[in-house]
């Protein structure tokens, strides 16, 4: 939530607002309601900021220009106190003249006794935002002392919550000071000019050279360097490291909407998820896990801990890792793992999804992990971010740059990831599956080609979407591994198309929700392979009899050749033959398509729908 962007150079040109105007650009997608910059120029520090949409900005900058800057930072708000106004846009002023500007992401949750603190010593405030509190703080301070790295230390010690927040001062030119505690900042190095944002995506149009910063961190950037300090004032340094991607994978290449090209990112998402993990003979092997063999052996319980779709991966990732290893799997939401009580202890591994590697409740869950004495990884597709930092262990997704809000290739490339550390683990544990392990891993490798072969079949998916563009609600069906990817069908269609939409269990259907079905009440049904064990297709065919027989327009997804569908099926949606356990790396995908169309064919923002934001960073 809110992207972050800082920048300083040499030149005394439009350079900083450039930079800091394409890093928002490319952080929008963390937050959309409004957008703001700040610019130290000869004449001190000049704002400008809108409600709405970065584009609303570049109209602002238009209309009145700001003077040339060497030093920057910008900052795109997803509100959590105040509402999307100009007056509670980013960045807010504070000290003798309002010479500083700050912006800020997280929440200070005790920004209600500062304020009150700060209003009994004379101040008065311009907005309803806790950031305004901090920058306030920051701004006396900086009269106080002169020095703004200084000021920020004293300031940060006072605050309670999670942030990232980012100053400038008009009596330091040149200099940008960020501070990070549970809420991500990372530093980017360049030639004569250093960045900072909130991911790398905020400058990766200038350098690949990015450096993490620690929890609780300080760091001061110039143009011929960085230096980082702890709240407790004692050096630190962080850690370096090199940006696989590049500028182009953050942007549209061609396509439409970030969330269509990732769509059709997805065989590579699978296939890079799947590379370099296993030997010559197949034998699995995953190195970066950073957990002994000894240590995973005794494992003897396994907890998900992710949000939305990330949890759907997770649900996914139960049925499979009991099957093949036989170890219980509990899946809990991160936001409620906390509250539960839940029993966890040294043999447990809690194992957390998440795309953004940021989301904040999922990053509590861990460290509550973490104090009950579990062994904890994260399964994560952002390098550098901070649950897998927090955690034990790492297995990275490999599928690129997420841009769009909707998450499509890291569900793939989460649910890929799972498969194969449940194949690991039953391979070092030598259980009954073990042997297996190399048979699934070869059927995996031919998913990508599969997801491929079923990109290109979506001319009726995308036609159905657009002529259901009126639909008022959509249910969807699933069982087994078909249950998750029921439930992310309706998630897509939820956040996208703003439709009520429901993911139910199939066999749940006739103890309630078959209430529901009406005539032309539009079901999506996915369908398990005809070689599910335990007759489970059977009984998914007719729990498609029972809501046909009620009226129900039925789109059924199932597998080239299943043809008991027919006699029930409005529309069938064809999905290549796989096993049965690895359906949700395709079933999942004509469901992706059509909440996307169908969103399009409403005139709605794909890419960034309402009200939500890419990374959840507040609890
Ligand atoms: C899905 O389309 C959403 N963007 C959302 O449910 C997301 O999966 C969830 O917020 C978790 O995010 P994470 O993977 O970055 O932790």
């Amino acid at each position: 939530m809110c992207g972050i962007v800082g920048y300083v150079g040499r030149s005394m040109d439009d350079t900083a607002l450039d930079v800091v105007m394409e890093g928002l650009a490319r952080l929008e997608y963390r937050g959309y309601d409004s957008a703001g910059v700040a610019l130290v120029t000869e004449d001190g520090v000049e704002t400008a900021k809108r409600a709405g949409k970065l584009e609303n900005l570049r109209s602002e900058l238009s209309a009145h220009p700001l003077a040339v800057a060497r030093t920057g930072i910008g900052h795109t708000r997803w509100a959590t106190h105040g509402g999307p106004t100009d007056g509670n846009a980013h960045p807010h002023r504070g000290g003798e003249g309002g010479r500083l500007a700050l912006i800020h992401n997280g929440i200070i949750e005790n920004f209600h006794a500062l304020k009150k603190e700060l209003e009994a010593a004379g101040a008065e405030f311009e907005s309803e935002t806790d950031t305004e509190v901090a920058a306030q703080l920051v701004g006396r301070e900086y009269d106080r002392l002169g020095d703004l790295t200084e000021a920020m230390r004293v300031v940060v010690g006072r605050l309670e919550g999670a942030f990232t927040l980012l100053a400038v001062h008009a009596d330091s030119p040149g200099v940008v000071v960020g501070a990070r505690r549970n809420s991500p900042l990372v530093v980017g190095l360049g030639d004569g000019e250093n960045f900072l944002g909130s991911d790398v995506a905020a400058f990766i149009g200038h350098t690949r050279h990015a450096v993490e910063l620690g929890q609780d961190q300080i760091v001061t950037i110039t143009p011929d360097g960085h230096t980082v300090i702890g709240f407790d004032g004692s050096p630190a340094q962080g850690k370096g490291y090199e940006v696989t991607w590049d500028a182009s994978a953050a942007e549209k290449g061609g396509y439409d909407t970030f969330m269509e090209k990732e769509i059709h990112e997805q065989p590579h998402a699978v296939g890079d998820t799947l590379l370099g993990r296993t030997k010559d003979d197949g034998e699995l092997v995953l190195d970066e896990l950073r957990i002994s063999e000894d240590r995973l052996r005794q494992v003897d319980r396994i907890t998900v801990v992710a949000c939305g779709t990330a949890a759907y991966a997770g649900m996914v990732a139960k049925y499979a890792i009991e099957h093949w290893t036989r170890i219980p799997v509990e899946v809990s939401l991160a936001h409620e793992f906390r509250y539960c009580d839940p029993i966890v202890d040294d043999r447990t591994l809690v194992v957390s999804i998440s795309q953004s590697g940021e989301t904040m409740d999922t990053l509590m869950a861990v460290k509550h992990a973490t104090e009950l004495g579990a062994l904890t990884l994260s399964i994560c597709n952002t390098h550098g971010s901070t649950i897998p930092r927090e955690s034990d262990a790492v297995l990275y997704t490999h599928a690129g740059p997420e841009i769009a809000v909707a998450s499509t290739k890291a569900f793939l490339a989460q649910i890929t990831a799972c498969y194969v550390l449940g194949l690991y683990l039953a391979q070092l544990r030598g259980e009954t599956y073990a042997d297996d392990a190399k048979a699934v891993m070869n059927e995996l490798r031919e998913m990508p080609d599969k997801v491929e072969d079923l990109l290109g079949r979506m001319g009726r998916v995308i036609e159905m979407a657009e002529f259901m563009a009126d639909s008022r609600a959509v249910l969807f069906l699933g069982r087994h591994v078909g249950f998750p990817v029921a439930m992310e069908g309706a998630l897509k269609l939820k956040e996208l198309a703003y439709i009520h939409a429901e993911g139910f269990a199939a066999g749940e259907l006739k103890h309630g929700p078959i209430a529901l079905i009406e005539p032309g009440q539009p079901v999506f049904v996915v369908v398990p392979s005809p070689d599910t064990p335990h007759e489970l297709h059977k009984k998914v065919v007719s729990n498609i009899q029972e809501i046909r027989a009620r009226g129900a327009r039925t789109i059924v997804i199932a597998h080239d050749g299943d043809d008991d569908v027919l006699p029930f099926a409005s529309e069938v949606i064809r999905i290549p033959q796989c096993p049965p356990m690895l359906a949700p790396l395709l079933a999942v995908v004509p469901l992706q398509v059509f909440a996307l169309h169908l969103a399009t064919a409403k005139g709605l923002d794909v890419d960034q729908p309402r009200n939500l934001a890419k990374s959840v960073t507040v609890e």
